[in-house]
């Protein structure tokens, strides 16, 4: 399979694509639904990278803050805990992940919204944003370029947004799924999905984005040395990681035997490249923080 291309932009960075889905291929509804259960095995390397993105946040006393991407809600009720007088909102499009924020939300703590991020309207809250969040959920949205100005526009003076990406799509975690899926009888079915999860731009792209608009910009990158643990003969620890994230696009094309097939061959490939040992599996990550701070 070739590698996908990220077309160039005018200014000589490379963007994001809006990838179109190849004619006969599946729609992004084709992806596995979200399954909160499975995303929550790793949540305590899932939430580290949004601890480091909030510990860059400088915001006192804000009035209004939205979690975009929210997912099951339990980070977003971590944003109630830090700003206990401010109006918190998550948005997600995944009924599944929102009804298990709304179950972790005893208190009602946040206004759960139900929306892409492609269509949602940070107008409608009637009230400016202090800070916008979104962790690791615009990978899932290859428009994200196009849409960031329209958010900045909605900051309140001195308001902040903060955005954190996965930055491993060359990983072998990702290069090995691409290469098992061009092998697979289905490959043409399942280089869509693949191609669009991996809908990310360089650091330099959102700084430039960001800098353009906004008075203050922190771009980053941080590889994690995430130690995974695992029964011994049970599923391969990157196996499970990534079946809560990244392999729904195949998991969504695939079921019965040719499921089994491809997790089969994608879990030995795995074994190779992130070799069990006697302390667990070492799988390091590379993900891109970005914040910027509006002007006054
Ligand atoms: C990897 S999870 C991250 C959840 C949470 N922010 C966290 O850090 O744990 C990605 C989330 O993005 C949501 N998502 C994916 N595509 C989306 C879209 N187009 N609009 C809104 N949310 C989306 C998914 O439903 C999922 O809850």
């Amino acid at each position: 399979m070739t590698e996908p291309t990220t077309p160039p932009e005018a200014d000589g960075v490379e963007v994001a694509p809006d990838r179109p889905v190849a004619p006969g291929a599946p729609a992004r509804s084709a992806d596995s639904a979200w399954d909160p259960r499975q995303y929550a095995v790793f949540a305590g390397h899932r939430g580290r990278p949004f601890a480091d993105l909030l510990a860059r946040v400088d915001a006192d006393d804000p009035t209004l803050v939205v979690d975009l991407g929210c997912g099951p809600g339990d980070l977003t009720l971590g944003l109630a805990q830090r700003w206990p007088s401010a109006r918190i909102i998550g948005v997600d499009s995944s009924p599944e992940m929102l009804e298990r924020a709304r179950a972790l939300d005893t208190d009602d703590r946040v206004e759960w919204v139900e929306a892409s991020a492609e269509d949602w309207d940070p107008t409608e809250s009637g009230a400016p944003v202090d800070v916008l969040v979104t962790n690791a959920t615009l990978q899932w949205v290859p428009s994200h370029l196009r849409l960031i100005p329209s958010w900045l526009e909605s900051l309140a003076p001195g308001g902040t947004f903060a955005m954190q990406v996965p930055a491993n799509f060359d990983a072998p975690s990702h290069r090995l799924m691409r290469e098992v899926a061009a092998r697979h009888p289905r490959a043409d079915d399942l280089r869509p999905g693949l191609d669009r999860a991996q809908a990310v731009a360089r650091p330099e792209t959102y700084a430039a984005l960001l800098l353009d608009r906004t008075a203050d910009v922190d771009v980053w990158q941080t590889t994690y040395q995430h130690v995974l643990g695992g029964e011994a003969g049970g599923p391969h620890p990157v196996l499970e990681w990534v079946r809560g994230t990244g392999l729904r696009p195949v998991l969504g094309v695939l079921d019965g035997d040719e499921r089994d097939a491809f997790v089969t061959d994608y879990e030995r490939e795995l074994e190779t490249a992130y070799p069990r040992r006697a302390f667990g599996v070492l799988f390091p990550f590379t993900r891109t923080f970005a914040v910027a701070r509006a002007a006054r």
